[in-house]
């Protein structure tokens, strides 16, 4: 890209008032200094997103994103660098200025580009509506087309000659090859796409830089698209973000669909902000790619088990970008074989259950965890550990690390049956605990998962529920595990006075436990040694 002319950026950010800018998108009030609104970077009902005027700068209190009225035009408009510039330039009623000179010969071979693929769409749009085109028609009219719809996204038919080798037949080759529509072959050029319903591909400016044809004839693949051009890399498109920016801010969210007709019926039935991957393999540019706006994407997959392959896939590509402001969730299509199929059967509510019933983050991985191993067995469990502390360590944000390492931690405890078969294995039952200790235990073992790899034999013979409420405490480490050990001696103190009362009762009955009692007596003496201990640390 070229390089801008540093002044000019300067001369935006002096010429426009960071509140103006801010404004068009936020509504803001004014409160001493500042200027406060709701942060459109995270989800919050009571403003901490703060615009300086003076400085130029905005910063939310409550997620920390900060910039200028660059980054904000570029971050909310879901826009690059030159694309945001573009619109601060207009807003300020400036002239763009000119670019270094790109190469001529590249902007030439791009403006040609574009003519070609406009021009071919054009021409496709037309045959679907002439008799070639009447089976592609039929059928995209049978898939619940509207008019507008066919219109709207250009859909068109490629019929089954070298329609698009014929009319551009005194062009350059090379120009035409460029565009991925057409080939050279022994007997000349020919024409990519033939006999198929033709779905063009947009990039973000809405340029026309490939396309999508489905078969009409049950013939496989079902979807070809076209080869990797100079202006179109199939990892990084995502199909149907030029329509859906503006909802995708607007819904503070994106939706991520399987299939392109399924993004477009989205689309189409109040579900703007969705979009499809090009192909089924998600990758990390189309991550990024969506992230430009907000981190906050839920991806709805079809309910078989290609969906769940690519839905376990999206997951492990997700988490570097996720922050702890970011919503992603996983749903599955269910009531049809994807979600074309169930706006067509249930409606609009039936798909807005599915997506409002989205599995979170932190839900589907553990639950991919529990379905993939056997967390029955130490050997599965140990697996279960290493998928998640592998998908954990992907994340970025060292806090939020800790937080999902703790919340796992939490989960392998009380939820692995690690804990109730050591409940089983008991044998000594030791005397029960009130309730304050239940709930202090309960804090302690949600607190902090690191001692119950320790203290979980002892914790098991207590017999408590540790599904519970948790006490309300404020409890560091060393002094939980003070008082686990605590209670542990005082435990093991009322087992050992309940045996001597025992062995006591045989003695005066005339039993000879004398040895016993003097054996209890020393465990006694040892127990007291530690808890003297506890109390001088
Ligand atoms: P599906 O096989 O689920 O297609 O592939 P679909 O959306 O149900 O297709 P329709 O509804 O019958 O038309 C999902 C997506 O995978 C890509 C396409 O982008 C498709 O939308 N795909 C699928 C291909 O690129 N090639 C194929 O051969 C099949
Ligand atoms: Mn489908």
């Amino acid at each position: 890209m070229a390089t801008l002319d540093r002044n000019f950026t300067d001369e935006l950010r002096m010429r426009l008032s960071i509140v103006d800018v801010v404004r068009r998108r936020v509504p803001l009030t004014r409160k001493g200094q500042n200027y406060w609104g709701c942060c459109p970077f995270h989800n919050e009902k009571t403003p901490s997103f703060s615009v300086n005027e003076e400085k130029g700068f905005y910063h939310c209190f409550g997620c920390g994103e900060h910039g200028d009225i660059i980054s904000f035009t570029m971050k909310t408009g879901n826009m690059e660098f030159r694309e945001a510039i573009t619109e601060l330039a207009s807003q300020a009623g400036m002239k763009m200025p000119d670019y270094k000179p790109r190469d001529p010969k590249v902007v030439a071979r791009e403006e040609s580009y574009i003519q070609i693929t406009e021009r071919a769409t054009a021409l496709f749009q037309q045959k679907l509506f002439e008799p070639a085109g009447a089976t592609a028609l039929a059928y995209i009219t049978g898939r619940g087309f509207t008019p507008d719809m066919i219109k709207k996204y250009r859909i068109g038919y490629a019929p089954k000659n070298n329609l698009i080798a014929n009319t551009f037949a005194n062009a350059r080759q090379e120009n035409l090859i460029a565009t991925g529509l057409c080939r050279r072959g022994d007997y000349g050029m020919y024409d990519f796409f033939r006999d198929k319903l033709m779905f063009p591909i947009f990039n973000v400016r809405g340029q026309i830089v490939a396309f999508s044809g489905r078969s009409l004839d049950g013939s496989e693949p079902k979807y070809i698209n076209t080869t990797d051009t100079e202006m179109f890399h199939k990892r990084a498109t995502v199909f149907g973000l030029n329509f859906a920016r503006d909802a995708i801010y607007r819904a503070g969210r994106s939706i991520v669909v399987e299939g392109q007709i399924d993004a477009i019926q989205m689309q189409s039935n109040g579900f703007g902000e969705t979009v499809a991957p090009l192909g089924t393999a998600l990758t990390e540019d189309h991550i990024a790619a969506l992230c430009k706006s907000n981190r906050n994407i839920t991806f709805c997959f079809d309910g078989d088990g290609a969906g769940q392959k690519a839905a376990a896939r999206a997951a492990s590509i997700v988490m570097p970008f996720v922050r702890d402001t970011s919503d992603v969730r996983f749903a599955f299509v269910t009531g049809g074989k994807d979600p074309d199929e169930v706006l067509k059967t249930g409606g609009r509510d039936a798909m807005r259950k599915i997506i409002d019933g989205a599995t979170d983050l932190t839900d589907f991985l553990w639950e991919l965890a529990n379905k993939n191993y056997i967390t029955s067995t130490p050997g599965g469990q140990t697996q279960a550990e290493k998928f998640l502390s592998a998908e954990i360590a992907k994340i970025k944000d060292e806090a939020l690390r800790r937080a999902y390492e703790k919340e796992y931690a939490s989960r392998k405890f009380n939820q692995w049956s690690r804990w109730s078969r050591k409940k089983k294995e008991v044998s000594l039952q030791l005397p029960s605990v009130d309730e304050i200790t239940r709930g202090t235990l309960v804090y302690i073992v949600n607190t902090y998962p690191e001692l119950v790899e320790r203290y979980g034999d002892f914790l098991a013979t207590l017999n408590i529920d540790f599904d519970g409420p948790a006490a309300n405490l404020n409890m560091d480490t060393i002094t939980a595990e003070r008082y686990v050990v605590s209670l542990k001696l005082q435990k093991y103190m009322e087992k050992l006075v309940a045996d001597k009362k025992d062995y006591m009762t045989q003695m005066l009955a005339g039993a000879d436990v004398k040895d016993k009692i003097a054996a209890i007596d020393a465990d006694m003496e040892k127990v007291r040694a530690k808890q003297e201990m506890l109390v001088i640390i």
